[in-house]
């Protein structure tokens, strides 16, 4: 059984679509996960729902984030975020895939699980699993009073409002900021300094504006997106922090372009998809302004070489030198926060690309809103 939210009980308004009135909510769905819960005078995160005292925090030791399809790349984000900024080991797994392995569950463990909808059986079960054999779970998810919701020991509701579109896209960028909120809370009771978590609010607070600008250059991101349309099969590229940005393009470009596009690390490509590249075979590359930029344009002309075009989302600092590519540059914030800056022009990309192929773009052939099944 596959349950579906209902659109006729919701109105897109002056939007062809509910995925692009989505897009356009996100500055103002981004305020409200924000909204009281940052302590600006001691550089941290208020988050009540979580249900742990400073010492139980203290006393984690390793976080698990389970979460499917695009909540599982957007839970590989945030294991980085944690990891970077709490420096607790911390990985993300598809919660589909989790219960089957026999996993190990441990009390100084927090496992998170992480849904829009709520109601995702396979994330359910995995939940069920964890609190089953003692283990502490948290929620990031959207909809209150929801399956997921209730079945954790605590959480972070993402406020984002009301999802229509199958193509999940103002409760992805929430659940980035979610976990950027939850990594601050865990940094702070840690090593994190009040002088790196008011780096961090500053940079928060600033999301909600530079979505914004990104949404405003629609025009400019329709036009690139046409030029991939017509490709049977693309590569997103990214490294490190930008790898799950490169899989959550790839999964959004899949899901109502219906093409074939892949994610890879751009570190990657040498060992083996280089072969692939062609004029035929565009990629999308993830060229953030940080410690990788140099060795991710040498990539750039790797593909180049083989007359792949180009697409690279990156920072207006970073120079491309001689590669011939269509560049997409996104404003600059905190690195830690950089990987949502970097999706939302992937989703205007999958967005305009299905628009121009005449696809139905809410509801994408054989795929629910809800997957409530096995
Ligand atoms: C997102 O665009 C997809 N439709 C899909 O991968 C989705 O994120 C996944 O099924 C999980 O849904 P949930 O967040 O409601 O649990």
């Amino acid at each position: 059984e596959q349950v579906d939210v209902d659109p006729a009980s919701y109105d897109a308004g002056e939007h062809d679509s509910f995925m692009h009135k989505e897009m356009q909510e996100q500055p103002a769905a981004a305020d409200r996960v924000l909204r009281g819960r940052l302590d600006e005078r001691f550089g941290t995160a208020r988050l009540g729902g979580l249900n742990m005292d400073a010492r139980e925090t203290r006393a984690i030791r390793r976080v698990k984030i389970l979460g499917c399809g695009s909540a599982y790349y957007v839970g590989q984000m945030g294991a980085a975020l944690i990891e970077e900024l709490a420096r607790i080991p911390a990985d993300a797994e598809a919660a589909s895939e989790f219960r089957y392995r026999n996993p190990i569950i441990e009390p100084d463990t927090l496992y998170v699980a992480v849904s829009q909808s709520g109601e995702t059986l396979d994330t359910l079960l995995a939940v069920q699993e964890i609190r089953r054999k003692g283990g502490r779970v948290i929620g990031l998810v959207n909809v209150v009073g929801s399956a997921i919701a209730r079945e954790c020991d605590g959480g972070i509701y993402l406020h984002a409002g009301p999802e229509v579109a199958v193509a999940s896209t103002k409760a992805l960028t929430n659940m980035f900021i979610g976990f950027s909120l939850l990594a601050l809370q865990l940094g702070r009771v840690r090593d994190l300094s009040i002088a790196d978590g008011k780096r961090l609010i500053a940079g928060l607070t600033r999301l909600p504006d530079q979505i914004q600008a990104i949404l405003d250059r629609e025009d400019e991101l329709a036009e690139v997106a046409r030029t991939l349309a017509g490709a049977e099969s693309l590569f997103f590229v990214g490294r490190v922090r930008g790898f799950p940005v490169a899989r959550e393009g790839a999964q959004k470009f899949k899901e109502i372009s219906y093409r074939h596009a892949e994610a890879y690390q751009t570190s990657e490509l040498k060992h083996g998809p280089l072969a692939l590249i062609s004029e035929a075979v565009p990629t999308v590359a993830l060229v953030p302004s940080d410690e990788l930029t140099d060795r991710n344009v040498g990539a750039l002309h790797e593909i180049a070489a083989r007359r792949g075009p180009l697409v690279v989302i990156t920072h207006e600092d970073v120079d491309l030198g001689d590669v011939a590519a269509l560049r997409i540059d996104v404003p600059r914030n905190e690195r830690e926060l950089d990987p949502i800056l970097l999706t939302v022009p992937l989703q205007l990309l999958a967005y305009h690309a299905a628009l121009h192929l005449g696809h139905d773009i809410d509801k994408p052939r054989n795929l629910a809103k809800s997957v409530t099944v096995e």
